[in-house]
């Protein structure tokens, strides 16, 4: 099964084991990481599940689309390696990303 790496806001790192079909914010939040709040539970609303992706894997997720922009565009925290973690299936090409979950606005 392929593995999820996740540094919460205090540093602390872990690995976990996703199932098939989930998205990275389903992973996180179902690993019981009660950090990452997902408060519209995955409809690219709310912006609470904002993640900085390690940079070796940013060119292989996919392309954010103009609502993720806009909703990471009110973050004071956005950076260049910044994605909201529902929109990213996990993927087995995946295996192994590392992110970090990004301090609340
Ligand atoms: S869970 Fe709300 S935008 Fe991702």
């Amino acid at each position: 099964m392929p593995k999820l790496v996740v540094t919460t806001r205090e540093g602390e790192t872990s690995e976990v084991q996703v199932d098939d079909g989930l998205t990275v914010m389903e992973a996180i939040r179902d690993n019981g990481f009660d950090e990452l709040l997902a408060l519209c539970g995955g409809c690219c609303s709310c912006a609470t599940c904002h993640v900085h992706v390690d940079e070796s894997f940013v060119e292989k997720l996919p392309r954010m689309s103009e609502d993720e922009d806009d909703l990471l565009e009110s973050s004071d925290h956005r950076e260049s390696n910044s994605r909201l973690s529902c929109q990213i299936p996990f993927t087995p090409d995946l295996d192994g990303l590392k992110v970090t979950i990004a301090p609340e606005d």
